[in-house]
């Protein structure tokens, strides 16, 4: 049982990460910017609503990410743990998290806080490319698929997304710096955090990643 977040700017990996973590652990991985996404591909009015924001690398409005993550965190596949990847991103979502998970009584056991320099960040996700079917994350350079454009897991058309484009990757940064960052202070008051820099082998950082979180729920 285990349940912890991922924290950290965009491209720091979160979801190279999550995809490992949660197969390791056996618990979901909940990719707040995935649930965004497959929503737009369906053209519900979520995904819908929430486009504008993800194109322009703002945040979506809380009151639309919080609604959707509590109802996330109802579906069954939650009894084991859970990983969050994504959100919380802002100190109100955090308050709104914290507040639902000690209503059910089911408290966070940790929260993992990836480290990379912003120039390392434009390099990874200026050469990022996304499985259209499953959002699998591969790099043109640092984490080529077996077939280029084409997904390992799934088959999937390998895609760019909307948001990886470099003065929206800039802002991005900003946003993380501004409202995303005050999380981690927070979470280190309450004794939760965990902070590893993410540069170097993908594996070799899920290893250091496993080996952290053991630990601190042991
Ligand atoms: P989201 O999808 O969460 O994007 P993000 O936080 O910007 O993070 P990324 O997915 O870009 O990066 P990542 O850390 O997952 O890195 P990855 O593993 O892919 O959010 C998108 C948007 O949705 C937001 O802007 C917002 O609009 C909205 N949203 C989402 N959550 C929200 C919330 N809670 N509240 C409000 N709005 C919300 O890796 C990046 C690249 O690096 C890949 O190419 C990968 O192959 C490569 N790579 C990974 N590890 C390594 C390594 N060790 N060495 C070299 N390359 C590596
Ligand atoms: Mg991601
Ligand atoms: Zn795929």
């Amino acid at each position: 049982l285990m349940r912890f977040i991922l924290v950290g700017p965009p491209g720091a990996g979160k979801g190279t990460q999550a995809v490992h973590l949660a197969t390791h652990f056996g618990i979901p991985h909940i990719s707040t910017g995935d649930i965004f996404r497959a929503n737009l591909k369906e053209g519900t009015p979520l995904g819908l609503k929430a486009k504008e924001y993800m194109d322009a690398g703002n945040l979506v409005p809380d009151e639309v990410t919080n609604e959707m993550v509590k109802d996330r965190l109802t579906h069954d596949d939650v009894a084991n743990g859970f990983l969050l990847d994504g959100y919380p991103r802002n100190v109100v979502q955090a308050g709104v998290l914290r507040a639902y998970l000690a209503e059910k009584s089911t408290p966070l056991d940790a929260v993992l806080e990836l480290s990379v320099e912003d120039s390392e960040i434009i390099a990874r996700l200026s050469g990022r490319r996304t499985c259209k079917e499953c959002s699998a994350s591969y790099h043109i350079q640092f984490n080529k698929p077996q077939v280029d454009g084409k997904c390992d897991k799934c088959g999937g058309e390998l895609i760019q997304r909307e948001d990886d484009k470099e003065a929206v990757i800039k802002h991005r940064l900003d946003v993380y710096a501004e409202q995303t960052a005050p999380i981690v202070s927070f979470y280190r008051e309450e004794g939760l955090l965990i902070s590893m820099a993410a540069t170097g082998d993908v594996d070799e950082i899920t290893q250091r990643a496993i080996s952290a979180l053991k630990t601190a729920v042991a």
